[in-house]
């Protein structure tokens, strides 16, 4: 029996045939799809913004166990402690997120992980992978410690409709890449790439888990589930690095590829983020029926408006909705908006002078 072997396949994912004397990695052959460089060589570094954010995420290490849950507990079990409001957001919220972080981390090692062909992408996504562990970790120790129904909250992306819309939306644009000789040598396949960093970076990390933050973040600030609120602060660290690596990547492949970006790709993510941008809204009204603790579905999807034009401003595309204002401007203090900045933005200054971002 014999078996066919593209050289192409193997070269990329770094496991084909060693090929024995072949020349030693120019800087110049190294790139973020279809590379012809060994992916397997880290040295020289080409991206220096992919070094410095695994730099900056391994700085910032955290594991949930080591945060108290000890007043969340007792506020959850006292039968006044929250209103049925309060209790129906934190259980969605828990509910999107439980799942959230395993779609997003199966996407990251089966999908973009392979295609990406540069190691120091990669050994940021190998970061980027253990957080999304240590995130999951986290809705496994809330689910414990709160007593919480297992089957409500990590089931709920099969059972509360606006959970599942919002899935099954990100999810469509992995299944492009489902087969397994799907490979990025054509400019329609690299598209479908590019959609892929999109619809998981820029939409799913960068503007779904936002009402998610703003909702727990706003009931700690009221002095509610604040051990909750402050893992909510580490895990939003960790994804306004992701987010912010993601559109480094996409803005890279752009600048190396200058041909995938055309007028009707451009317009067709800007239907994208529309899109994306109207399942969170009806999310919103879906978690938070009624306003609470200054948030209201209203403010939220003014909020995703915000969110949405900044999203699209950094991966080069024109405001869609033209919301300036920030209805929750205590949320652009959480991240800190200046830092959240990605290396297209701050080119030299922030990624290249420090190791780690300095949150506190
Ligand atoms: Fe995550
Ligand atoms: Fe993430």
């Amino acid at each position: 029996m014999t078996h066919t072997i593209d050289p192409d396949i193997v070269n990329t994912t770094g496991l084909g045939e060693i090929r024995r004397g072949a020349e030693r990695v120019s800087v110049d052959d190294k790139a973020m799809i279809n590379a012809r460089a060994d992916v397997n060589q880290l040295l020289p570094l080409k991206y220096s913004w992919a070094w410095e954010k695994y730099l900056a995420a391994c700085a910032n290490h955290w594991m949930p166990t080591e945060v108290a849950m000890q007043a969340d507990i007792a506020l959850w079990k006292s039968p006044d402690g929250l209103t049925e409001d309060e209790r129906l957001m934190v259980k969605r919220n828990l509910g999107f997120f439980a799942t959230a972080e395993s779609l997003v981390a199966n996407n990251l090692v089966l999908a973009v992980y392979r295609h990406l062909t540069n190691p120091e992408c990669r050994q940021y996504l190998l970061r980027q992978a253990f957080e999304e562990a240590v995130h999951t970790h986290t809705f496994q120790y809330i689910c414990t410690s709160l007593g919480l129904d297992e089957g409500e909250l990590f089931n709920a992306y099969r059972e509360v409709p606006s959970i599942a819309d919002k899935d099954a939306w990100a999810l469509q644009y992995t299944r492009n890449l489902e087969d397994p000789g799907f490979r990025t040598n054509t400019p329609e396949a690299a598209q479908a790439f590019l959609r892929d960093l999109i619809a998981f970076y820029v939409v799913f990390e960068g503007m779904w888990f936002y009402t998610g933050f703003a909702q727990i973040l706003s009931l700690g600030r009221r002095n509610k589930m604040v051990g909750i609120a402050e893992q909510y602060q580490y895990i939003l660290r960790d994804e306004s690095i992701h987010l912010n690596f993601g559109i480094d990547c996409i803005n890279q492949i752009k600048l190396e590829n200058p041909h995938l970006w055309t007028p009707e790709f451009a317009a067709e993510v800007r239907g994208m983020l529309v899109e994306a941008c109207e399942l969170e809204v009806a999310y919103a009204r879906d978690t938070m029926p009624r306003g609470m603790l200054g948030l209201s579905a209203q403010l939220c999807e003014q909020y995703m408006h915000f969110i949405t034009d900044r999203r699209a401003q950094q991966i080069g595309l024109d405001p869609i909705f033209g919301e300036t204002e920030n209805p929750f401007p205590w949320m652009a203090e959480a991240m800190d908006l200046r830092k959240e900045k990605n290396f297209f933005e701050t080119r030299v200054t922030e990624y290249q002078t420090g190791g780690s971002l300095d949150w506190d």
